[in-house]
């Protein structure tokens, strides 16, 4: 089965929406004839309106950040399925590891949010990955074996291959240590053995991305590698030229 590789820039807290139009305008022509590749922008709640109606017709898809289980209620401060599929956001990085680590985000809320976000037609980006401390105590197997299992528990066999999930080793997420091509490459494809043991014609389709860390000048072997099947890239998504470099690295 061939996955479209899959190039999403994740701005994390960066870009006013003055800033995010600037950055759509210098993207579009840089990615315009890009062929085989989806390319995402996940931005602030604040840029969602403005970068869905500046990318509309084009090939870049404004996916979101975070986002609430509940349709609605007494949820201060968070958002949505519906808030955000009605703007047209085509889908939603879930359990960063920021959000984990700072704000408190658990498997239990990420078991909820992945169903939802599928069911409301958005492509979730399912977050996972070990501390530096897990992979020096050979725990990173253990660590993917019970985020995969938690937050997809509830996501039926047949919908498993629509969510993305992207390898995210915490030790390599803006530290410029990216992990090797050999770390990489055994993470995700035990992540898609995972995925096999709940469903193997699933673990086919599910796209793979590796983060942390990706530059124009690692991205390309990254992406070569027989699992990875695209990144999630922060800092370097940040810049039009640089994310534009990452995704020409990914044209098949
Ligand atoms: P980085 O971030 O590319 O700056 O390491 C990746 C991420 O947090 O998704």
């Amino acid at each position: 089965m061939t996955r479209t590789p899959l190039i999403a820039g994740n701005w994390k807290m960066y870009k006013t929406e003055r800033q995010a139009e600037e950055y759509i305008q210098a993207l579009l022509p840089r990615v315009s004839a890009v062929n085989g590749v989806d390319v995402a922008i996940c931005v602030p709640f604040t840029d969602l309106r403005a970068m869905v109606d500046s990318a509309r017709g084009s090939r870049v898809e404004v996916y979101a950040q975070n986002m609430h289980h509940e349709p609605e209620g007494p949820f201060t401060g968070e958002v949505s399925a519906p808030m955000l599929s009605e703007l047209d956001v085509r889908g939603v990085v879930l359990g960063h590891s920021e959000r984990r680590a700072l704000f408190g985000e658990t498997d239990k809320a990420l078991a909820l949010k992945v169903p939802v976000a599928l069911a409301a037609g958005m492509v979730p980006i399912l977050c996972v990955g070990e501390t530096e401390e897990e992979r020096d105590g050979d725990e990173t197997d253990r660590k993917l074996r019970q985020q995969i299992r938690d937050d997809l528990a509830a996501v039926p066999g047949e919908r498993l291959a629509d969510v993305v999930i992207a390898y995210e080793p915490i030790w390599a997420i803006g530290t410029g240590r990216v992990a090797s091509p050999e770390q990489a490459q055994e993470a995700i494809a035990f992540i898609r053995a995972l995925v096999g043991d709940r469903d193997s014609e699933a673990a086919q389709g599910t796209r793979i991305l590796y983060g942390g860390s990706v530059k124009p000048d690692n991205a390309a072997e990254l992406l070569a590698l027989a699992d990875v099947d695209g990144a999630l890239v922060g800092g370097a998504s940040l810049q039009a030229e640089s994310f534009a470099q990452i995704v020409a690295a990914a044209t098949p």
